[in-house]
């Protein structure tokens, strides 16, 4: 693969899952077994990511300890014959090389990408917000299928979106633009909007947490300014660099491939009982326990 390159903005505040998130990072809340973050590097690794930038902020080292090797907790384990939960860390041996840089002002998501850019250089990259998993299980392969029409199609910028059943949620997201009809779920950009009202909205399409970037967004992000909620946003720097010529490609995520959005409550449970449904060894009986409390038969 020749995108090898990732960044993964975990710097936000998570003010809408105060308290749980008021000393914990949001990406490190629980969803069925694991936290967050790491199903996100999980996908990352599979896609053939090898080294991921973590722009982190205040209160967020939980995060750098996590994906670290804890000696301590393994020779424990060792000790003590726990084999099954010494599995549960094969992950702090995955191949991937980890860095670490901090956001120390909140301008926004493409203030966060901006700081990254000393790490990724001239090289093209994905970027995967922390706080979203693609998938049940984050069993996808859309960033996979990103660096390929990335690829394929020479574009400056890959997206995937996730098709809103309600239009009233586009508010919430920034908005595509497609050029023309979109006729299976490969399509191009025309521009796109963050968080329009919901008459001014071009689609329904809503920006799902996935990028794949060549350097030029860089060029657009230092001169970006403050747009919605007064933050550099992502969106308004890929819509400058489609603006002046630059190619966008989105990729609809298949209706089995959800996003599952960790950034609210309401989002955020619905995934915990997907994924603790789904779970091998816990899902039949709290599926069982759940049928009784609501009286289905
Ligand atoms: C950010 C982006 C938005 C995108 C969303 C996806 O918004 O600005 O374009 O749709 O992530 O999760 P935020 O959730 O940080 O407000």
């Amino acid at each position: 693969m020749s995108v090898d390159l990732a960044i993964v903005p975990v710097a936000g505040l998570g003010t809408r899952l105060l308290p749980a998130t008021k000393s914990q990072p949001k990406e490190m809340l629980p969803v069925g077994r694991r936290p967050v973050v790491q199903y996100v590097v999980e996908e990352l690794a599979r896609a053939g990511v090898k080294r991921i930038l973590f722009i982190t902020g205040y209160g967020k080292s939980s995060i750098e300890d996590f994906f670290d090797i804890n000696h301590q907790l393994v020779n424990h384990l060792r000790q003590t014959g726990k084999e099954d939960q010494l599995a549960e860390l094969a992950f702090e041996r995955n191949e991937v090389e980890y860095a670490y840089t901090r956001q120390r002002e909140q301008l926004g998501l493409g203030h966060a990408v901006l700081i990254g850019e000393p790490f990724s250089g001239n090289q093209p990259f994905v970027c995967a917000l922390g706080d979203s998993i693609i998938g049940l299980h984050a069993k996808s392969n859309i960033v996979e299928r990103m660096i390929e029409e990335y690829e394929r199609t020479k574009a400056d910028l890959v997206v995937a979106f996730e098709e809103l059943d309600d239009p009233r949620e586009v508010v919430h997201y920034g908005i595509a633009q497609p050029k023309g009809a979109v006729n299976g779920d490969v399509f191009e950009l025309e521009s796109l909007i963050e968080k329009p009202a919901v008459d001014e909205a071009p689609s329904r399409l809503a920006v799902a947490a996935r990028y794949v970037f060549s350097p030029s967004i860089f060029d657009e992000l230092r001169h970006t300014p403050r747009g919605k909620g007064g933050e550099i946003q992502l969106t308004d720097a890929m819509r400058a660099v489609m603006a002046k010529g630059g190619k966008g490609v989105g990729i609809r995520l298949p209706a089995d491939e959800p996003r599952f959005d960790i950034g609210n409550f309401e989002s955020y449970f619905h995934a915990f009982v997907d994924f603790a449904l789904a779970d091998p060894q816990f899902g039949p009986g709290l599926a069982e326990s759940l049928r009784k409390k609501l009286q289905i038969t």
